[in-house]
């Protein structure tokens, strides 16, 4: 069997360890990328008579040009987020098969989230400007204890997120047009309508993807739905939030804190008022893995490639009828 490591050397410096590359060795003669080039060019070298390729940031798209390569090849492996940069319609038709790392990283997104939560509601960021200055109070702390939080979107890392709130006192509630209110249930949770989640939410965390029917879901008018002093957590993507009404919430005071792990665009313009603002925390993408947890996601394709060898069905699988509601 031949296996298309299809991503760059730097890339695979950041997602695969020396254990993971000889596991995957057993199953199959590697091909390697080692070049820091994602062109389809290069690509095509490395996949020509592949039976399996491991994809990842930067990867090209799997067009019919690069398929016409390996025309024997079954299997995808993306060791990255959204498998939509690489998908397309041909490899489907192909009866090729896509498993997406976003589960690996969605777990990484979900401990930042919880530990915004934390962090804002004890108030540990504008605390330790105080001190810095001087200061020593109490100012504005809430524990996790008897507040409500809600998470929009109750996907891989919404309902993780859930999972990681049921070991403290608080109220979980949440919106997912698409998730049944029975898989909410199992973990705690209620599932609310937006606007009701907006009225009763003491914590908001977006959990949603970056489609059409999300984008700004918060602006100023959803805003205003919000509690007084609420805080909002974005971890999902920029596009969700009309930052512009954010600023003016945050500035007038009526969110307490907005926590933003993502930003539209991205980084933020040198002159946002998003970075100096006192009560928007930033924080550079770092949600999903970001540093040795990236490695993570080289074991969990190779855990999918033996699922996968020994017949067993895809646990992270995507087909393409998954891909309209998927970030
Ligand atoms: N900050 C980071 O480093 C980082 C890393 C990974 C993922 N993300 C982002 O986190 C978000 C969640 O990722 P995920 O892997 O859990 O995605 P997912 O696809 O598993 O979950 C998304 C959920 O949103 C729901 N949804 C779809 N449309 C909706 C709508 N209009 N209103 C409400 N809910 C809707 C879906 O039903 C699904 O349950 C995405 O935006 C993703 O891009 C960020």
């Amino acid at each position: 069997m031949k296996i298309a490591m299809l991503m760059d050397k730097n890339t695979r410096a950041q997602v695969l360890d020396q254990e993971t590359i000889r596991r995957f060795a057993t199953h199959g003669e590697l091909a390697w990328n080692e070049t820091e080039q994602n062109e389809t060019e290069n690509a095509k070298r490395i996949i020509r008579g592949a039976d399996v390729a491991v994809t990842s940031w930067g990867s090209p798209p799997m067009t019919k040009e690069l398929l016409d390569e390996a025309p024997g090849l079954k299997l995808v492996l993306h060791a990255a987020g959204s498998v939509k940069p690489i998908v397309t319609e041909e490899m489907y038709r192909r009866g090729i098969r896509i498993i997406s790392s976003a589960y690996v990283l969605s777990s990484g997104v979900s401990e930042t989230a919880l530990g915004l939560t934390i962090a804002s509601c004890k108030n540990f960021f504008s605390l330790n400007q105080e001190i810095r200055q001087g200061g020593w109070s109490h100012t504005d702390i809430t524990d996790l204890y008897g507040i409500t939080v809600g998470i929009v979107g109750f996907g891989i890392a919404g309902s993780h997120f859930a999972e990681l709130l049921a070991n403290f006192s608080v109220k979980v509630i949440s919106y997912d047009l698409y998730v049944p209110a029975p898989r909410m249930e199992a973990l705690g949770v209620e599932k609310v309508e937006f606007e009701e989640l907006l009225r009763r939410s003491d914590v908001v965390s977006l959990h949603a993807p970056s489609i059409d029917e999300t984008y700004h879901m918060i602006n100023s008018k959803t805003l205003q739905k919000m509690k007084d002093g609420a805080i909002l957590i974005n971890t999902a993507r920029g596009s969700l939030v009309d930052q512009e009404a954010l600023i003016h919430a945050l500035e007038s005071g009526k969110l307490k804190a907005a926590c933003l792990d993502v930003t539209d665009p991205e980084p933020p313009a040198p002159d946002s008022r998003l970075r100096t603002l006192p009560n928007c925390i930033l924080t550079p993408h770092l949600a999903g893995q970001a540093g040795n947890g990236l490695r993570k996601i080289g074991l969990h394709c190779c855990l999918e490639l033996e699922r996968f060898l020994a017949g067993k069905p895809l646990l992270y699988g995507v087909t393409e009828e998954m891909l309209a509601r998927m970030a």
